[in-house]
């Protein structure tokens, strides 16, 4: 198993590119299904979360197969199999996104519960609701969800669940209506750049969607979708992060790309702190601003500030000055590097569905385990701005959603090194 090595202290300047998003690429590898024509993908960033959904749409029938270093292309023509089994499904929780595509090209779907994850219980009700709709006849058997439709017919409803809208549901009921029999209107969609992504994806293959960007999609089914060449939106997500490790560690950090408009709200909550930005034409740069002024941040589905964003604000204002609180509504146990960034000195106190983080003037390497994607990061920030070597370990973690992670720090200046854990 490999580690991540950071030692603390050093002065990130410079840019810093982020990789095409995983979030958007995911649903539109499994939206590649619908189409009985090859599709080509550009800017897919090269994670594990990408090669486990090639895996899973490998089983399914498609070929797919990199013709560039961020290029796809995926040939669907050999869809036969219904079937997303436990194995790939357990490793994976957004191989849930082949549920749709399924349904509307084969009337049929056996895929693998996805369970929950370390930061709590992960429903798809949603998912199933909306399936059901459309006239699936719904099964839990065996640990999997089966669906059999004899045919799909639009059909209205509501998505938005207990803890608001699901962006997984609203994604997998835009792909299955947009094969469906008439119009499908979804009220209390999810309304994440992602969602836009896939419309328009979907109409680049001939298909009917309007709305997305708003609570309410509208999809018009077609017979056919065909084949189409699409280019993957910037990692706003990961923008961010490396936007949060400017602000900690660095002078002056320019995060190239087109996502300002994606991130807004943790642009503010950054010029909150004190940071100074400068949102230009296809860059942020961020002057670095080590203790920042504590602020409250509750997360929210978006356009209100992004859970997956949290853990590396957290990291941010452990040296802040003052008590700052960060409450997550979309998942109130999403603070497992709470915990961890206690090992380095940090004051957090977990209550509730939220953590107050007590800034401290600094904060020392130590050895810490990665929990999550997210997390894993706020480690690694954490351990820039840490005095001496912070070992971050399990970091298979961070790998299903940075590219090159150790690679884009270091080209900034910090010393960061990946090695085999002995
Ligand atoms: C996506 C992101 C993930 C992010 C999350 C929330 C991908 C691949 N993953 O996950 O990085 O952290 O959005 O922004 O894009 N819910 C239900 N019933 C359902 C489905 C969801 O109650 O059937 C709840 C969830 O428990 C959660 C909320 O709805 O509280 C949002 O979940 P959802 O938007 O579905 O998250 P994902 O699409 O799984």
């Amino acid at each position: 198993m490999e580690k991540i090595i950071i030692v603390g202290g050093s002065v990130l300047r410079g840019k810093v590119r982020p990789s095409g998003s995983k979030n958007s690429a995911l649903p539109i590898m499994a939206a590649s299904l619908l189409s009985t024509e090859p599709i080509i993908l550009h800017h897919v960033p090269r994670l594990v979360d990408i090669e486990t959904m090639a895996q899973v749409m490998d089983v399914l029938g498609a070929k797919v197969e990199w013709t560039g270093d961020h290029d796809l292309r995926i040939d669907p023509v050999g869809l036969s199999s219904y079937e997303a089994p436990y194995d790939l499904v357990r490793r994976m929780r957004a191989s849930i996104y082949v549920l749709g595509p399924l349904v509307a090209r084969l009337k049929k779907a056996k895929v693998s519960l996805p369970g929950g994850c370390s930061f709590g219980p992960r429903p798809v009700d949603l998912h199933l609701k909306g399936i059901e709709a459309l006239g699936g006849k719904v099964s839990l058997e065996h640990g999997y969800i089966m669906v059999n439709a004899d045919e799909l017919v639009g059909a209205k409803m509501n998505l938005a669940g207990a803890s608001g809208p699901s962006r997984g549901a609203s994604s997998n009921v835009m792909m299955a209506a947009s094969l469906a029999e008439g119009v499908t209107v979804i009220n209390g969609a999810a309304q994440e750049p992602e969602l836009v992504q896939l419309q328009e994806f979907i109409n680049s293959m001939g298909g009917k969607v309007s709305g997305a960007g708003s609570d309410k999609l509208t999809v018009e089914g077609v017979s056919q979708l065909k084949g189409s060449e699409f280019e993957i939106m910037d990692d706003y997500i990961e923008a961010g992060t490396y936007l949060v490790a400017g602000a900690m560690a660095g002078e002056m950090v320019a995060v190239e790309g087109d996502f300002s408009a994606n991130l807004k709200p943790v642009l503010a909550s950054l010029e909150e702190t004190g940071a100074r930005l400068e949102v230009g034409e296809g860059k942020v740069t961020v002057h670095g601003n080590p203790r920042p002024t504590a602020v409250n941040i509750t997360t929210a589905p978006y356009p209100g500030f992004p859970t997956d964003m949290q853990a590396q604000m957290m990291a941010y204002l452990c040296r802040g000055r003052g008590s700052s609180v960060i409450r997550d509504t979309i998942y109130p146990d999403r603070f497992n590097h709470a915990q961890e960034l206690l090992r380095l000195g940090a004051d957090i106190v977990r209550e509730d569905g939220s953590a107050i983080i007590n800034g401290v003037e600094e904060l020392s390497g130590a050895y810490l385990m990665a929990s999550d994607l997210r997390a894993s990061a706020a480690l690694i920030l954490a351990g820039l701005v840490a005095r001496g070597e912070t070992h971050v370990r399990r970091i298979y973690h961070i790998d299903r959603g940075y590219e090159r992670i150790e690679e884009k720090l270091g080209q900034l200046g910090a010393e960061i090194r990946r090695v085999e854990e002995e």
